[in-house]
């Protein structure tokens, strides 16, 4: 059963507002590229795939309107829009790829008049709406090979379908495996609990055995209840495999590692960012303050106490056992085999 996260409706688009799941599942609507920008920087909308998709969108909503009658001054405006909504966030890969997608697809056809280039924009975003659920699934199919029968599975933050178009990424593994899963162990992922509301809600709904955890009890999970698989997402993949996803990633590697249990991403290509040697040059994100001084609306410190708050930690391309991509499974992942399966 998978969500319908993001969806175009007569002229505007409609999002789960993610803020405020497992509470109520409610859609907001976006009709501006100012919409879109708020939506992604306060996580209505989140997750890369998401974002991406989200980004395409805006582009379109931010030229719709655009009073240009020639190419030059549409693409000016265009220019302005993507500058403005690659602001929304930094970190997510998916996001630039979408809108590169966009500003390429209007250079290519320069010839076409100012109507024609916004219905291809908006064609664009619905193929890349599109495109995002057919690679989930084939992630989902080649990730569920990995995956022994009656295995304990650990994921952290949410790549499900809440964070792609609808089917997800480590959850469309999850859900691929069927019934070869016996456990899904969730961690909440402090501080917006990205795992507790959101990946939670989806699997309990797909009727996948689920256990909550704490952030700091995987250590003693795998040590204890034995675990036989960590599946994440990624939001930012570097040429040589490193891995930037939501924060607290890394410490799951090292635990695995040490744990000797096998640590898998699960990502589509337009995760990767080649033009980047290493996980060093990945922008991570710092949000605010007070997500780390609450839970939920209660402040659970000594208010206006000094707080660390990024968003996304690196995992260090030795510590993943496999990417699991649509274009096929890159074991003990490098710059050369991410280039020769991706190219
Ligand atoms: O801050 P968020 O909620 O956007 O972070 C999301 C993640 O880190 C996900 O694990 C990642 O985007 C993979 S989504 C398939």
């Amino acid at each position: 059963m998978s969500v319908e996260t993001i969806r175009w409706k007569k002229d505007r688009v409609e999002l789960i507002d993610q803020r405020l799941l497992p509470a109520k599942l409610r859609y907001i609507s976006c009709r501006s590229a100012r919409d879109m920008w708020e939506a992604i920087r306060h996580l209505k909308v989140r997750g890369a795939p998401a974002i991406g998709i989200a980004g395409a969108y805006g582009a379109y909503l931010g030229v719709r309107s655009s009073r240009a009658a020639k190419y030059r001054t549409f693409k000016r405006d265009l220019d302005r829009t993507v500058e403005y909504l690659a602001t929304a966030r930094p970190t997510a890969r998916n996001l630039f790829w979408a809108l590169e997608e966009v500003t390429g697809l209007v250079e290519q056809n320069r010839d076409k008049s100012v109507p024609e280039l916004k219905k291809l924009i908006l064609e664009k975003a619905h193929g890349i709406l599109e495109e995002d659920n057919r690679i989930c699934r084939l992630i989902g199919e080649k990730g569920a090979a990995l995956i022994k029968p009656s295995s304990r599975v650990l994921t952290h933050c949410n790549a499900g379908g809440l964070a792609t178009a609808g089917h997800g990424t480590a959850v469309s593994v999850i859900t691929a495996a069927g019934k070869k899963i016996q456990r899904v162990y969730a961690d909440e992922t402090r501080p917006v609990l990205q795992g507790a509301r959101l990946t939670v809600w989806e699997l309990t709904r797909e009727g996948v055995p689920t256990t909550l955890i704490c952030d700091n009890m995987a250590a003693s999970l795998m040590d204890q209840k034995g675990i036989d698989a960590v599946v994440v997402g990624a939001d930012r993949i570097a040429s040589n495999g490193d891995t930037a996803n939501k924060i607290g990633t890394y410490n799951l590697a090292v635990l695995a590692s040490y744990h000797k249990v096998p640590f898998y991403v699960a990502a589509p290509f337009s995760t990767f960012d080649l033009a980047i040697p290493d996980g060093s040059g990945i922008s991570i994100e710092e949000r605010a303050p007070e997500e780390v001084r609450t839970v939920g609306s209660s402040c659970v410190t000594v208010p206006g106490v000094d707080v660390w708050n990024p968003a996304f930690d690196v995992t260090p391309s030795k510590l993943i056992t496999a990417i699991i991509t649509e274009k096929g499974v890159i074991r003990a992942p490098d710059r050369k085999k991410i280039k020769k399966v991706l190219s």
